[in-house]
């Protein structure tokens, strides 16, 4: 018993130290991946933005499911940003690798005003949800003028 529960204690040890991209089995899974989650939260996004914009009608409840969403699928891209997938069908410029830092400080940026973004939907104010959402637009932008090809 005490050497399975040992054992178990090394896999899960060693799994937590491998490199995000060790989770894929090619390079070209892990852009798959990161484009389909980025896809399917720019379209929740994209749902809020209508609603801000004025092109749809204002339901408090439908822009906090979408919220909710978003915020659900934010860190998802990230965790298939791993050394050695710049490769293939990508828009990922090298500097996401080279200026690490930079990239990652990005990305926080996102996760943070993402953050507020669902707890603006969640006061169901129209207002909050305007800012918190254009505020949200810009560190989308700014990543990707900095990191991603035209
Ligand atoms: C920290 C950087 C970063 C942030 C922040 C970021 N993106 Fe991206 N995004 C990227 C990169 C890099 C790619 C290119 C991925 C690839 O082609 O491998 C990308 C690709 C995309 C794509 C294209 C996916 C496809 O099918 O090819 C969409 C849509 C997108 N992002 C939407 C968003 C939205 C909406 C936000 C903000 C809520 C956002 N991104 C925030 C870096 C970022």
């Amino acid at each position: 018993m005490k050497r399975i529960a040992l054992a178990t204690l090394a896999c899960i040890s060693v799994l937590a130290s491998l490199p995000a991209a060790a989770q894929f089995q090619k390079p070209e899974d892990a852009v798959k991946y990161r484009k389909a989650a980025f896809s399917v939260m720019a379209t929740h996004f994209g749902r809020i933005g209508a609603v801000v914009q004025g092109k749809a009608p204002f339901d408090a409840k439908a822009v906090q499911a979408n919220a909710d969403v978003v915020a659900t699928l934010a860190a998802l891209p990230f965790t298939a940003f791993g050394e050695g997938t710049g490769v293939g069908e990508t828009r990922a410029k090298p500097e996401i690798w080279s200026q690490a830092d930079k990239y990652k400080a990005s990305a926080q940026a996102m996760t943070d005003a993402v953050a507020k973004l669902d707890a603006a939907a969640k006061t169901g104010n129209l207002d909050q949800i305007k800012v918190a959402f254009g505020e949200t637009g810009k560190t989308c932008k700014a990543c990707h003028d900095a990191f991603r090809k035209e």
